[in-house]
């Protein structure tokens, strides 16, 4: 398995491997196996990332890789070189793998049929779809927390028709037999897809759910037609204080970043000792290290 482009595509077993690995690379952190020595990993990010392209970055230095890092923005992609001959010339030079972000959904199955079967390659989230290692690095920091995952109650709660990360952390979950995921938030976010969805709080009706998983209003992702009151947003489903004296929810509180302070979170909630955001961030340094580790 050299080639990461969803979650669907991946066996159990070698999940099982990716959180083993995770763990132990967390114990040994700084010092690691130079498994990447000789090789070069290039970073193409089409999209503005801070946690998964720098802890690619730093885990791949740790690991004793070269990396280059491709920006499109001071690229030929700006004289017209497609995105195709792009890869076909960072292949030329002698790249061994890639980690790519692209706002384009489904990029990554062209791309995973694109690269020569020695190339390895991950997707760090594509258009809508997918963002494969968010979704482990989550559900990782969920079994830390909850080891049997079975019995886990999860609710997820914002936009969630425009996240990449939760269709890929859903399908994770469910490897893991996790089934008991609602979801929260106004309609205009949540399809039918994504049930049971649940529009207002009443009073302790969170309080017998283990997490819960918040997620920001992902603008950058609106269609045409997409619409949002963003003032009765915050009014009803921002998590702050008075949400979670109302909703009974005492919890671990989840975010895959980057958060909107005073939007979908206060300040004092994500700062909170029952906020696993920062532990999520760190845990997707080591998984993402794991991970380039076992894909080579
Ligand atoms: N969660 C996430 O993908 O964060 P970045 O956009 O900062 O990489």
């Amino acid at each position: 398995m050299n080639k990461i482009s969803d979650i669907a595509s991946l066996e159990k077993v070698f999940l099982d491997k990716v959180f083993d690995s995770t763990s132990s690379i967390s114990k040994k952190w700084p010092n690691l196996e130079q498994v990447g020595v000789g090789k070069t990993i290039c970073l193409l990010f089409w999209e503005p990332s801070t946690r998964t392209k720098l802890s690619f970055e730093h885990a791949a230095k740790k690991l004793g890789f070269d990396v280059l890092d491709f920006s499109p923005e001071s690229s030929s992609i700006k004289k017209g070189e497609s995105f195709e001959d792009t890869i076909q010339t960072l292949l030329a030079m002698k790249v061994d793998g890639f980690v790519i972000r692209h706002p384009e959904d489904h990029i990554s199955k062209k791309i995973t049929s694109m690269l020569p079967e020695n190339i390895f390659y991950i997707n760090a989230g594509d258009g809508n779809h997918a963002h494969p290692t968010q979704a482990m690095l989550d559900v990782y920091t969920m079994k830390e927390k909850f080891n049997d995952l079975a019995n886990l109650k999860l609710t997820i709660l914002g936009d969630v028709d425009h996240s990449r990360v939760i269709p890929s952390q859903i399908e994770l979950l469910k490897k893991y037999s996790c089934s008991d995921i609602n979801f929260l938030g106004p309609e205009s976010l949540i399809s039918e897809n994504f049930s049971p969805a649940f529009s207002d709080v009443p009073k302790g009706s969170l309080a017998e759910r283990d997490i819960l998983f918040i997620l920001r209003i992902q603008k950058e992702r609106f269609k045409h037609g997409d619409g949002l009151d963003e003032v009765n947003f915050i009014e009803n489903f921002q998590v702050n204080d008075k949400f979670l004296k109302n909703s009974g929810f005492t919890g671990f509180l989840m975010h895959p970043g980057p958060m909107n302070i005073d939007s979908e979170i206060t300040r004092d909630v994500a700062n909170s000792k029952n906020s696993l955001v920062l532990r999520q961030v760190e845990n997707g340094l080591y998984l993402r290290a794991a991970l380039l580790s076992l894909i080579l």
